[in-house]
């Protein structure tokens, strides 16, 4: 039996779901503040951040992934504990960095380029929707992708559910369905106080439909990605990298587009025009979680990181309550239960199988 990986005790699996739930939080309220809290005049450019994304997880992956490589052994009769000496240690190098390479360009490697491409996709529609919806609106309505991702794992993975999980999932859109109330009620705070004409308006219909395609390409993407590193002996961090790597393309694309007229010195100021400090916390906390939500994949599956985001609509709410005296009704509480008592259900262990199992195994 191989042993669970952990940190101080506690199992990976738990850790990445619940730090998942927390940074999703954190997302949604950054990026909506980033996005409405200043005229369009002065908005920075969602397509650079989702290029800067990619590049930073890209990165972060390949370091860790190098990490992981086992150094050659030098001699055999283990005198390298007296110390390396320089030539050795260039070896080492080069042995490492040739076999980093080998497995990012592996003969699979174009397999990634289809999540890749999807979740570029998803990651610009994830800025439309922040920018038209308020955070609550677009934190609730995109947990619809736990179904998805529902319907896409038992059609790509064979993944079977048992009527409990089912039921689970029901119980998940009804509580959904029900916070979505609260949210519609908690809305009609204005984001933007002067009135003037250079003020971000919010189009909840834009809004609606770029999340309605997220939760398509979210449940896609992260399924595929599942299949890929469930399928393969290769490394979480070499398929990242292959990931940021097939995503670069498209994330450049829409660039390369809208700055086509530009010279080489203005291209970049144009790039990074407005880009400040919620920009940046909004990538931040982006990268954070593109490399947390590959570990959820890894360790539990994709329709248990979407029971983790949606436990945080809970913790969103609450910190509303505690930060923006934000006020909590009975309809939030109803939702937020429903929402807490689906996710106990779906990870029920499958009694009767179980007992049928070990029944078997006595005979
Ligand atoms: O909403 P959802 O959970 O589908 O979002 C997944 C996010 O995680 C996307 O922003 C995607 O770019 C990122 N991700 C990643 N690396 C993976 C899987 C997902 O950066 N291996």
């Amino acid at each position: 039996v191989s042993s669970v990986p952990s940190l101080a005790g506690i199992p990976l699996k738990h850790i990445s779901l619940v730090t998942l739930a927390v940074q999703n939080s954190m997302l949604t309220l950054i990026m909506h503040h980033s996005r409405v809290s200043t005229p369009p005049s002065r908005a920075y450019s969602a397509a650079t951040a989702v290029l800067v994304n990619e590049v930073l997880k890209g990165l972060i992956s390949l370091v860790i992934a190098y990490s992981r490589i086992e150094s050659p052994p030098y001699s055999s009769d283990g005198s390298q504990a007296a110390g390396l000496s320089w030539a050795l240690k260039t070896r080492s190098l080069m042995f490492r960095m040739r076999k980093l390479g080998k497995d990012v360009f592996s003969p699979d490697c174009w397999k990634l380029s289809i999540p890749a491409i999807l979740y570029v996709i998803q990651n610009n529609l994830q800025y439309v929707a922040a920018s038209n919806l308020d955070a609550a609106t677009f934190q609730v309505t995109y947990q619809m992708k736990i179904l998805t991702t529902a319907g896409f794992s038992v059609l790509l993975l064979r993944k079977k559910l048992n009527s409990s999980q089912w039921l689970a999932l029901l119980f998940l859109a009804i509580g959904v369905g029900i916070v979505q109330i609260q949210a519609g009620e908690a809305r009609g705070i204005p984001t933007m106080a002067p009135a003037s004409v250079d003020v971000h308006t919010m189009n909840a219909l834009k809004g609606f439909m770029a999340v309605a395609s997220a939760c398509f390409t979210s449940g896609l993407a992260g399924v595929y990605f599942e299949m890929v590193l469930k399928n393969s002996q290769a490394d979480l961090w070499v398929r990242n990298v292959q990931l940021s790597l097939f995503s670069l393309l498209p994330a450049l694309a829409p660039i390369l587009v809208s700055h086509a007229g530009l010279g080489a010195g203005s291209w970049f100021t144009t790039l990074f025009r407005n880009f400040g400090v919620w920009a940046w916390a909004t990538v931040a906390v982006q990268v954070f979680g593109g490399l947390i939500t590959a570990m959820v994949i890894k360790y539990s599956d994709n329709i248990l990181k979407g029971f983790a985001t949606s436990l945080s609509i809970v913790i969103s709410f609450l910190a509303s309550v505690v930060l923006f005296q934000f006020k909590m009704t009975f309809t939030f509480v109803l939702g937020s239960v429903i929402v807490l008592i689906a996710t106990w259900l779906y990870n029920q262990p499958p009694k009767r199988a179980t007992a049928l199992l070990s029944a078997d195994a006595l005979v």
